[in-house]
């Protein structure tokens, strides 16, 4: 996806305030963003680390939701801003998680973050999406702030898919804005919202399963179905369609690396383009899932340069070539060109 794609929308809420407002969305540079790594930033020794994470990830994120206890939520703010003024992000993203709309924090978190970090803020992770009313009222905040602290690029929003609500509204979601970023699937609050049956954050279920046939007393296979292949499905036909990116969530088991790369590689597959991390072991896993297989790239040069103008048909080691494969290629090209920078 590019931000090109989005000067076709309208830009119906995106309204800035005064003159010498931010620069439109459509000016900024496209990054790869294969994993957003969570860092729980009222802890001194994460802290610490950040200037370390900044060279091993697309994008460090600072969570003040979920996950940093109620008596916390202030120093995880200031220490979040700490980060942003203490550090050179340079192509790495800076992106906070903040509360919930409904909770006595959100408002604090975006006028302190937005007023301390002005530009050095790239994302808004908005948790607990409902419908488009919810990135419109911090649309409109953030034209506010912008305008009064004097911003030249604009904030973006990423919404997490995380409640019923939210899946049934996602397209509305993704055309809320043309502040929109992008967003990720939250499977931990999402299983909760829905009633699902399992305490498990994001990945596969034992419960959840097809048996074949019977066949005699030959003993029946069992197969594993993905609980989250309908829910990322929706999220990434609703973020093509606008020109966003969508990603998967979290995976919360360290200890199961290979079902975490199962997972995100199901979502790379299905047009995801990163995952969350949140364990340092999950870095390399993203890495790796989230940048084309060198193989794959091979392949997508050679029908690329086999049909120079995109269109027509050839065929290659016996498969049949036209404009759509073009274009399929085009995408794994793309990406191994982002990755690559
Ligand atoms: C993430 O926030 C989740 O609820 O899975
Ligand atoms: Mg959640």
């Amino acid at each position: 996806t590019t931000r090109t794609d989005k000067m076709k929308l309208p830009r119906n809420f995106y309204r800035p305030l005064a003159v010498g407002a931010p620069a439109p969305y459509t000016e900024l540079p496209i990054r790869a963003e294969r994993m957003i790594h969570f860092v729980p930033p009222h802890i001194e020794k994460v802290r610490a680390k950040v200037p370390e994470l900044i060279r091993q990830v697309d994008v460090v994120l600072g969570n003040l939701e979920d996950a940093i206890p109620a008596d916390a939520k202030q120093a995880a703010r200031a220490g979040f801003i700490e980060i942003g003024l203490g550090n050179d992000f340079g192509d790495t993203g800076l992106w906070v998680r903040i509360n919930a709309l409904n909770s006595p924090w959100a408002l604090d978190d975006v006028t302190e973050i937005v007023a301390a970090l002005g530009d050095r803020l790239d994302v808004i992770m908005l948790p607990k999406v409902e419908g488009p009313w919810d990135i419109h009222y911090l649309d409109q905040l953030l034209a506010q702030l912008e305008a009064r602290h004097g911003l030249t690029k604009p904030v973006l929003i990423h919404a997490i898919l995380e409640t019923a609500e939210g899946v049934n509204n996602v397209a509305e979601i993704a055309a809320a804005s043309p502040r929109m970023h992008g967003m990720s699937l939250g499977p931990a609050d999402l299983a909760a919202s829905r009633a699902m049956k399992t305490t498990r954050v994001g990945g596969g279920h034992p419960g959840y399963l097809v048996l074949e046939d019977a066949d005699g007393d030959r003993p029946r296979q069992r197969f594993q179905q993905d609980l989250w292949h309908y829910t990322i499905a929706r999220m990434v036909d609703a973020c093509a369609a606008n020109g966003i990116k969508a990603f998967y969530g979290p995976f919360g088991d360290f200890s199961d690396p290979a079902a975490c790369e199962a997972q995100f590689r199901n979502a790379f597959l299905m047009g995801c383009t990163g995952a969350w991390t949140l364990h340092p072991s999950q870095i390399d896993i993203a890495k790796r899932v989230f940048s084309p297989d060198p193989e794959e790239v091979r392949l997508a040069r050679r029908i690329i340069a086999a049909m120079p103008d995109g269109t027509g048909a050839v065929m290659i080691d016996g498969k049949m070539q036209d404009d759509a494969t073009w274009k399929q290629a085009k995408v794994i090209v793309d990406l191994a060109e982002l990755v690559a920078r």
